[in-house]
Parts: C-alpha cells; sequence; structure tokens
C-alpha cells in the first residue's frame, strides 16, 4: 500500500524514499529533467540527471504524461523552498496512452457524458474527486448522527413482488421465471419493522425506478437514505427529528461546501403555500401538487421572507401521496405527509403512516390497489403496530443541491438514465 504521499514529503527531509505517483509534467533541459509527479494530494517535483542514471535517462524523456512511476530518492529542499526528490533509480510501471479526454486544462471542455464514459480519469482532477469525498462525508455524517440516537441499521430486499410508491414505473426482473421488480423504495418493509419493537430504523440503499423524463433531477437508479420512527405522537415528532437531522448534517459540513446552516427550518402548510404562491403571481390551483416549477419558485419567496434556502411543506393533498399516509382526521383530503424542499427542489418526502389497520385497507382501496398483493405488509398492523412516521432523503439530489452541480448525473459515479446502462 502506499504510504508516502506528495503533502507529506517534508517529513522524509534528506531521507532516501520510494515514492509511487503519476507522470504529471515534464521539463526536459539535456542532461537533466525535471518531473513532476502527482497523487491524489498534490505533486513533488523528482530531478533526474543524465549522468547518475546513464543510459536508463533516455527512457525518461520519451515517456507520457500520466504514466505510473517508482522513483528512488533522496528527498531534498530546493533552493526557492519547497521540496524535491533527487532520483537514484526508477521504475516505469504503467505507460499511458494519449488521453481520450482532457484533465489538465483550464477549462476542461470534453463533453460531460465523454468525462463520465472516463470516470477514472476525470476522477483524477481534485475538484471532481471532491464531489465524492464530500458525499462519502455527507453519508457517514448522517449515518453516525442516527447511529447516536439509538438508530439500527437494517438491509431489506430489494428484489421485490411490489412496487410501493406507484405501480407504473417499475423495472420488471425476471426472477426464475415469475414477474419480479427492483425495489422503488423500502417502504413497505421499514414499516413492517416498526411492528417488531425495532422503533428507530435507517437504511442507505439504492432505488429504482423506470423514470423516462429526461431532467436533471431524475435517475433510474439512485441513493437514499430511508428513516422509520415507532412510538410517535404526530408528523411533528418526524418534523422535529428531521430538522435536528439537518441542521447536524449543515453544521457539520460547513467548512467543506457553501452551506448555510438554519436556526430552524421554516414549516409550511401547502394550504399557505397555495396562497403564498399566488400572492407571488404563481398560478397554481388549491389542491394541486407542487410541481418543480413551483417547488422552486417557492425557494425563491422563502429565501426573500425567511432568508432560509430550505423549508419544508406539510399536509399535502391525500390524492398526491402514497396510500401508506395518514389523513388528517378531520380534513381527509389532505394528508399528515411533508416534503423538504432546499434550494428550490424536493430533496426528502416523508409522512405519519397509517397504523390502524382499518383505515389502512380502506386507503388501499381508495387508491384502487389490490390488497391481496399488500398481503404480508398487512399482517404486520394487525398485532399491535404502534404510531409511526419517517422519510426517505435522496442523496444524490442531497449532494447536489449542496455543492449546487447543474446536474444530479454530476453527484453519483457512473448515472443510469433511459439512455444509459453503461460505463
Ligand atoms: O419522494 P419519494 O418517492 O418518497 C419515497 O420513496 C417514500 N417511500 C419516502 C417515505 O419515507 N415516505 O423518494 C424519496 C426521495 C425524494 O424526495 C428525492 O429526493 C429522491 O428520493 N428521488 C429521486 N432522486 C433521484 N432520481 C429519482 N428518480 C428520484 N425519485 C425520488
Ligand atoms: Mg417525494
Amino acid at each position: 500500500m502506499k504510504e508516502i504521499y506528495a503533502k507529506d514529503i517534508g517529513n522524509y527531509l534528506n531521507k532516501r524514499i520510494e515514492f509511487y505517483g503519476w507522470i504529471h509534467t515534464k521539463r526536459i533541459h539535456g542532461k537533466i529533467s525535471f518531473i513532476i509527479l502527482r497523487d491524489k494530494t498534490g505533486t513533488i517535483q523528482a530531478t533526474f540527471k543524465e549522468d547518475k542514471l546513464k543510459n536508463k535517462y533516455q527512457e525518461i524523456i520519451n515517456i507520457p504524461d500520466e504514466s505510473v512511476i517508482k522513483v528512488i530518492g533522496d528527498v531534498k529542499e530546493k533552493p526557492k523552498g519547497g521540496y524535491e526528490i533527487e532520483v537514484e533509480d526508477f521504475e516505469i510501471i504503467n505507460k499511458a496512452y494519449p488521453l481520450p479526454i482532457e484533465i489538465w486544462n483550464e477549462d476542461v471542455k470534453t463533453q460531460f457524458i465523454k468525462r463520465v464514459q472516463y470516470r477514472f480519469l476525470d476522477l483524477r482532477r481534485d475538484e471532481i474527486r471532491k464531489i465524492f469525498e464530500i458525499r462519502s462525508i455527507i453519508i457517514n455524517t448522517l449515518r453516525s448522527f442516527l447511529l447516536n440516537k439509538g438508530f439500527i441499521e437494517f438491509n431489506t430486499p430489494k428484489i421485490v413482488i411490489l412496487g410501493s410508491e406507484s405501480g407504473s414505473d417499475v423495472f420488471e426482473v425476471n426472477y426464475y421465471g415469475k414477474v419480479a421488480y427492483l425495489s422503488q423504495s423500502p417502504q413497505l418493509y421499514k414499516q413492517m419493522l416498526m411492528a417488531s419493537g425495532v422503533d428507530r430504523y435507517f437504511e442507505f440503499s439504492h432505488y429504482w425506478r423506470a423514470e423516462k423524463s429526461h431532467t436533471p433531477r431524475h435517475l433510474s437508479e439512485f441513493y437514499g437514505l430511508d428513516v422509520e420512527i415507532a412510538w410517535i405522537k404526530d408528523l411533528n415528532d418526524i418534523l422535529d427529528f428531521f430538522e435536528e437531522m439537518i441542521i447536524f448534517l449543515f453544521k457539520n459540513i460547513k467548512d467543506l461546501a457553501d452551506v448555510k446552516v438554519p436556526k430552524s427550518i421554516p414549516r409550511l402548510d401547502i394550504k399557505e403555500v397555495y396562497k403564498l404562491l399566488s400572492d407571488n403571481n404563481f398560478k397554481i390551483n388549491f389542491g394541486d401538487d407542487l410541481s418543480t416549477d413551483a417547488e422552486q419558485k417557492l425557494g425563491e419567496i422563502i429565501e426573500k421572507e425567511y432568508g432560509e434556502d430550505i423549508v419544508i411543506v406539510y399536509g399535502y393533498p391525500t390524492k398526491h401521496r402514497p396510500f401508506y399516509t395518514m389523513k388528517y382526521d378531520n380534513d381527509l383530503e389532505f394528508s399528515k405527509s411533508f416534503d423538504c424542499i432546499y434550494r428550490g427542489l424536493e430533496i426528502a418526502s416523508g409522512a405519519q403512516r397509517e397504523h390502524r389497520y382499518e383505515k389502512l385497507l380502506q386507503n388501499i382501496r381508495e387508491k384502487g390497489i389490490d390488497e391481496n398483493k399488500l398481503f404480508y405488509y398487512l399482517e404486520a398492523f394487525k398485532y399491535g403496530m404502534p404510531p409511526h412516521g419517517g422519510f426517505g432523503l435522496g442523496i444524490d439530489r442531497l449532494v447536489k443541491q449542496i455543492l449546487k452541480l447543474n446536474n444530479i448525473r454530476e453527484s453519483v459515479l457512473w448515472f443510469r438514465d433511459v439512455e444509459h446502462l453503461i460505463p
């Protein structure tokens, strides 16, 4: 394993080291050549001299940039500051072909799709690798928050017999001759767990949805965090918890990304949102779902009126939410559901769930879903199901919004959409 990195080279002053890296650039001056070597932490100059390396010297002059090399030499201080390696010997480990994409130009012009094809080269650039380093930090900050709160991380099945969110946009799988689907979300399983005594569940997992739309916000395969909590009093328990989690995350990453840590996340009833949008000349009818444009407009209004870039909207119309969502007992057309809109884009959806068997059955029938297909799920509601709720948070969207990326495809390594199945 590589142990000596470019950024730490000063620790080895006057010592002989073996250094592994890529050839970044070369300056050849007859009998002496200065070659900049690179690893993920930065660059270091290596000085090659013909009188020392003899016949081998010619080899280095012809080696293409981005080849992988090992140098053996002594770390010295450079006359004008910084360090260099005075090369005693070297080995060319892997010679590079001419590069198919631009990496080191000031202004990379290679098309995004080609850069994704050559992600492993694209990732040699700091600014691209940072996206994934920060993505990893975001995931693990959320994970440590949840573990600290007594949550248990589960893994539920991803090959299922029914879509949990809506029937239409599922991917079919031939499962030993039977029709099965790739999971749209862990929804049904996480709710079943609530009947078990597990009252604080979370899971990071892939979701699959056959999204035919071409947008900068949708993928066919995306990553999400699911949380489910039992023994809740009402939806506010979920909203309070969600808010605490987001504030914890933003505090922890504020030195890595341009995020604003909110004091609290404004919460608006969708009925107020209809009014707010209408008052701001955005056409929307009472009872509508919030379109992408509506979410964007709402984001602008919240920024203006509350000075925040994040908002929770709750109380969505029942007709726009899945069957498992609890309705308000005194206002059946509206539900105890919420979305979190961050910088004008939905990043999470959640709700208090209907835990009462008869009412759940009624919801299922109202949505025209075949209850027999939900048999195994419905069983969990018959033998003591505590009140519960939770949410799903889209990680790729969260990363996109935190890093202000133009397209969700930039926040995943190799994306899946209608046209793209490779690499
Ligand atoms: O809003 P969704 O569909 O909600 C659920 O799946 C529920 N089971 C959550 C719950 O616990 N009630 O998906 C959750 C989140 C969205 O808010 C969004 O951030 C993201 O997943 N998402 C997508 N991200 C990328 N591409 C897509 N096609 C997405 N669809 C949803
Ligand atoms: Mg949603």
